[in-house]
């Protein structure tokens, strides 16, 4: 039978208000003796308080919801566990669910999390959110709960984001191919289903313009951020003899990129350089390491829960809370890559 806190109130001969007051480490005026013997009895009976109890006396469940589009993916993975164990660090429990880039799938989540009344969310939008809805309705959409965006973005939306600048991403990615001797960069972009890739094509073709290098629209292949997309669209590249180095959506598509390329005999680097993107600990072990970039999960975990968190327990100020949080990426020089 569920051990209740009257159960030890009876056993310790104190109220149960007494018994709540010592477990929860409040101030009450009891002996040593009395306070030791309720955290005995708590134990040895496996008193377990009752969550929604206290949830309905404190006004907050101590639960924060979060959503990733894809939990198969390293990156998204080493995010989820990356929140969860900060989280656990503040004495919030992280319920964890995985929206398979899906908008109406999110949407029930949502639903259900509010339905949960947890104190905050942490949410990394499905890219069909963003490929669904207007720029003015993603940028208008308030939130009652204290809402945390990440990784993907769009400008001046209401709620705060956390992100990398993926602009500079694919800036300093084509940049580094042009300072080693490479013109004709292709790119595995995936401008049509994730929104950082739109991010990113801009800094390439920033960085190509800056070099009077000429944007060559065939050399740019529509490629999901999946290892067998990759694959699939390798040839559409590799068909072009000219192209010298790519730059692909993320690391899993440059992966099943290097696995076709190597399939039919053109050597990584020698043949053609590839760059990938999120640089996932796989690369860490690889035997060829990619040259990505870097979008360090635990990083963008630690300003996402330190930012929700202080406003959760009105730590913060609104402007600070209300605030992006925009990181800088780095190159991280793989042996994908070659000088021309
Ligand atoms: O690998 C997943 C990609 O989508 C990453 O580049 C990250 O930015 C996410 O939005």
């Amino acid at each position: 039978m569920k051990v209740r806190l009257k159960d030890i109130a009876k056993a310790a001969g104190v109220s149960p208000t007494t018994v709540s007051l010592v477990l929860n480490n409040r101030p009450v005026r009891v002996s040593d003796n009395t306070r030791k013997n309720i955290l005995k009895l708590s134990k040895e009976l496996n008193y377990i308080p009752n969550q929604q109890a206290r949830s309905l006396a404190k006004n907050q469940t101590n639960m924060i919801g979060l959503i990733v589009p894809n939990i198969e993916n390293p990156f998204f993975a080493s995010i989820a566990t990356s929140i969860e164990s900060l989280l656990t660090e503040y004495n919030y429990i992280t319920i964890i669910m995985n929206s398979n880039d899906s908008h109406h799938s999110e949407k029930k989540m949502l639903e259900k999390m509010t339905a949960l009344n947890v104190d905050g969310l942490i949410i990394v939008y499905s890219n069909e959110f963003f490929f669904t809805h207007s720029v003015d309705y993603i940028q208008k959409k308030k939130r009652a709960i204290p809402t945390i965006l990440l990784d993907r973005y769009i400008e001046d939306v209401e709620s705060p984001q956390v992100y990398y600048n993926n602009e500079l991403s694919g800036y300093i990615t084509t940049k580094f191919l042009i300072s080693i001797g490479h013109q004709n960069i292709g790119m595995l972009g995936a401008n049509e289903t994730l929104i950082n890739s739109r991010h990113r094509y801009k800094g390439y073709k920033k960085a190509l313009k800056e070099h009077n290098i000429a944007i060559n629209e065939d050399w740019y292949v529509e490629t999901a951020i999946t290892f067998e997309d990759g694959y699939n669209k390798a040839d559409q590249i590799l068909r072009h003899g000219e192209v010298t180095s790519v730059i692909c959506g993320n690391d899993l598509s440059a992966l099943g990129f290097m696995r076709r390329a190597e399939e039919i005999g053109c050597r990584i680097p020698d043949d053609i350089s590839v760059v990938g993107h999120d640089n996932i600990e796989l690369n860490r072990y690889s035997s060829k390491p990619l040259t990505s970039i870097e979008q360090n999960p635990r990083k963008l975990a630690e300003y996402a829960v330190n930012k929700l968190i202080n406003q959760i327990e009105h730590k913060s100020t609104n402007h600070s809370f209300y605030s992006d949080i925009i990181l800088e990426p780095n190159l991280v020089i793989g042996k994908t890559t070659k000088r021309l």
